[in-house]
């Protein structure tokens, strides 16, 4: 397994370029399955979730090409509904294949994902609203079995809390089903929006994108089209708050501010100076010192989870103390021993991480059990003094290109060790 090592201490300067989202591009790549043609995406992440997606797509019978930036997904004849345990186990997001399939060829199975490391994470909202739309679900052998022998069919859905996955999986379904389905209490982040203009560029009826109320009416089929996959929010924030920690000044390129929202407020109110560019973003932080601020993490617009583990790491060398929250998974602390481990002064209570600021992180061996904890180390290796070993670098893979490059050539002293396997 591979290793990250980092020597702390150099701030970043220089230009990074933002890829495209995973987790937009994991329900564009879902969509695929809606059409009898070919859906073109541009501005394609080079990503290992993405290549788990495509394995999966492959075998339901969709062909994937990437060449370069561009996949291109033709659903001519689904051959397989099933969703294997191993590729679910591996990938939690290979659940948004299943409206897909069911609005399609009006059954799916699809493994249940199980737990994972920061909670269980049930799909129990993606189930209700399909039984609420005509699906028959029954649970056998740890899969879903779904099936809408006559088709899906038009619903009021009213999500109790905001679900991203949910939100994407029933649009859709509805976007192929009979009449007009309601989703209240939407998502709204950025990808959802994104699938969302997908599929009215495929023929879809959707109203209200963006907002929390979604109206779709159902269409008999979809088109090809060609779409340009947003760019990644939260590979932006990670470097935003790279750079911060070591007192750096980079451009953040193929991005945009406005995709930040709250985490903008945040990094403001820690003393982090972050203003639009022609080209995307530019982040400093030259002269002030940091200073603690408080977080809590909530659906769009509001402080995104997936930067919360980046932010602590961030706060833990800020002057005074930091409340950070997190509201939405219950088990997303895993950082937490592992910065303590560096130094940092953490007290948990709960919800919520009490951070003391320190004057300095020093290096130590760490790992991380998630895609964004073993970033947020990455992040506090860069400010610490001596030494970072990460381990478990594959998590970093899922979801962060070259990630060790983009560092490096704003001056990092980092390295992937290679290991045989
Ligand atoms: C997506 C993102 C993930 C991000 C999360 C929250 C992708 C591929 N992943 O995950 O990176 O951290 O949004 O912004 O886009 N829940 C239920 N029942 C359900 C569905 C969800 O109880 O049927 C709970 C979850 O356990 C969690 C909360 O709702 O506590 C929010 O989860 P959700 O928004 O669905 O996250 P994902 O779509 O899995």
């Amino acid at each position: 397994m591979d290793k990250i090592r980092i020597r702390g201490g150099r701030a970043l300067n220089g230009t990074i370029a933002v890829g495209g989202a995973k987790n937009a591009a994991l329900p564009l790549m879902a969509a695929s399955i809606l059409i009898d043609g070919t859906l073109t995406l541009t501005n394609l992440p080079h990503l290992a979730d993405i290549q788990t997606l495509g394995t999966l797509l492959e075998q339901l019978g969709v062909h994937v090409s990437v060449d370069g930036r561009v996949a291109r997904l033709t659903a001519s004849r689904i051959v397989s509904t099933t969703a294997p345990y191993d590729l679910v186990r591996k990938m939690r997001a290979s659940v948004l294949v299943l409206g897909p399939l069911v609005a399609r060829e009006r059954r799916a199975r699809v493994s249940l994902p199980g737990g994972c490391a920061i909670g269980a994470r049930p799909i129990d909202l993606h189930l209700k609203g399909l039984q609420a739309m005509g699906a028959e679900i029954e649970l056998s052998e740890g899969y879903v079995e779904a099936r809408a022998p006559e088709g899906l069919r038009g619903a009021e859905i009213i999500f109790p809390f905001v679900s991203v996955g949910a939100t994407e999986n029933l649009l859709m379904a509805a976007s192929l089903a009979r009449g007009e389905t309601v989703l209240k209490n939407a998502a709204r982040e950025p990808e959802v929006q994104d699938l969302a203009n997908c599929l009215v560029a495929m023929g879809a009826q959707i109203e209200g994108i963006g907002t929390d109320r979604l109206v779709v009416r159902g269409v008999d089929r979809l088109a090809p089209a060609t779409h340009s996959i947003l760019p990644d929010r939260i590979e932006t924030g990670t470097y935003a708050m790279a750079a911060a920690i070591t007192g750096g000044d980079i451009e953040l390129t193929g991005t945009r501010l406005d995709l930040l929202d709250a985490a903008v407020v945040s990094l403001r109110g820690a003393g982090v100076s972050i203003e639009p560019t022609a080209r995307g973003i530019r982040v400093q932080r030259t002269n002030a010192p940091l200073v603690g601020v408080d977080v809590m993490t909530e659906p769009y617009p509001g402080f995104p989870t997936d930067l919360q583990a980046q932010m602590m790491s961030l706060l833990t060398t800020a002057e005074g103390a930091s409340m950070v929250t997190e509201t939405i998974f219950e088990n997303r602390f895993m950082h937490v021993p592992e910065l303590r481990r560096m130094g940092a002064n953490i007290n948990l209570h709960g919800a919520s991480a009490m951070v003391r600021g320190v004057r300095r992180l020093t290096g130590a061996p760490v790992m991380a059990t998630d895609l964004r904890a073993s970033v947020s180390l990455v992040i506090a290796g860069l400010a610490a003094e001596g030494e970072t070993v990460v381990n478990r670098v594959y998590h970093l893979d899922r979801g962060y290109e070259r990630v060790e490059a983009k560092l490096a050539a704003c001056g990092a002293d980092i390295e992937r060790l290679k290991e045989a396997a």
